[in-house]
């Protein structure tokens, strides 16, 4: 390990939850036990120079513009210190792709952010959580390791490309056609990609402008499938929502009456953003497509670029 510090922001989710049987797996409580806890559980960080900070206590489907918000700012205090090595963040899996493209969008840090998160509670007969903890501070320690990502089950994942792709297994997240920056084995980081690169470490100005903008810009997403039409859409649009994604099916197409209230929308004014419901692939633009393509982003993280484009 280091010798400088690395320090652990406590956020929530499966990996801080309890449940009532040890031998329960689904039927617990997210975000039951604070960070110190957590890191009180694992002998093999006695004497290693370590801090934490409990940022927020939740379940991870209840994340917020706030909490990001002063998650990227705990990010940047502590990244900027120069005995920091790197942040460790507890996370429940549910956003937690979220919360990596956010925070490698908000803030491009040179130095390591690692989420990590667990797919069974504390209480677990065999939790999942100390091991992701470990593997997560071997990332941050490791030499040379930049950037937002995110490590599960012994697998490193870039915030870009990072998706939860299954409501069970231990080994919950997949990096797509793009795969894994590496895996973490005894202690060591095996990479297979580069760490994360054009990283710029944005200035406090840039979080200042996100914290100015409260409300956040308000972008939805709506889903092209079978038999879609366009009164969603209308309603969004009635609300006077600032922007859409919309997952299209495939290569990005649309229900024919969806884009037409998509159409109309964009008219108004609405920006209007086309991911593709595939959990794999990008929606390949075309000259003559009515509509900007996420530049390969899924839907949900298509939505925090635009937000974010939205504030400039
Ligand atoms: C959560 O996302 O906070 C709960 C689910 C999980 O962590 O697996």
């Amino acid at each position: 390990m280091s010798a400088k510090k690395i320090v652990v922001l406590g956020t929530g989710g499966t990996i801080a939850g309890t449940a009532a049987q040890a031998g329960d797996n689904i039927g617990y409580t997210a975000a039951q036990v604070g960070v110190e806890q957590l890191l009180a559980a694992l002998p093999q960080l006695r004497g290693q120079p370590v801090q934490a900070e409990q940022v927020a206590q939740i379940d991870s489907k209840d994340m917020t513009p706030a909490v990001w918000q002063q998650l990227a700012q705990r990010c940047q205090h502590w990244l900027a210190q120069d005995d920091v090595r790197g942040v460790v963040i507890t996370h429940g899996t549910d956003t937690l792709e979220e919360t990596a493209y956010f925070l490698h969008a908000a803030l491009l840090p040179s130095k390591p952010v690692v989420l990590t998160c667990a797919m069974r509670p504390s209480t677990a007969l065999a939790p999942d959580g100390p091991q992701n903890l470990l593997d997560a501070f071997a990332v941050a320690a490791w030499p040379g390791a930049a950037g937002v990502v995110a490590v599960c089950a012994g697998t490193v994942h870039g915030a870009t490309d990072v998706q939860k792709v299954h409501t069970y297994r231990l080994d919950a997240f997949s990096s797509g056609d793009a795969g894994p920056l590496g895996y973490v084995e005894e202690g060591a980081v095996r990479l297979v990609r580069n760490w994360p690169v054009a990283l710029a470490n944005r200035s406090s100005d840039a979080l200042n402008t996100i914290a100015a903008n409260t409300p956040w810009p308000r972008v939805e997403i709506v889903m092209s499938h079978a038999g879609a039409g366009g009164r969603l859409v209308q309603a969004l649009v009635a609300q006077k929502v600032d922007g859409i994604v919309v997952a299209g099916t495939g290569n990005g197409s649309l229900h024919q009456e969806l884009e037409a209230a998509l159409l109309e929308a964009q008219a108004q004014g609405i920006r209007v953003v086309c991911a593709s419901r595939c959990p794999s692939g990008r929606v390949l633009p075309k000259p003559a497509d009515a509509f900007r393509d996420s530049e390969g982003l899924s839907p949900v993280k298509a939505r925090i670029a635009l937000m974010l484009a939205l504030m400039g």
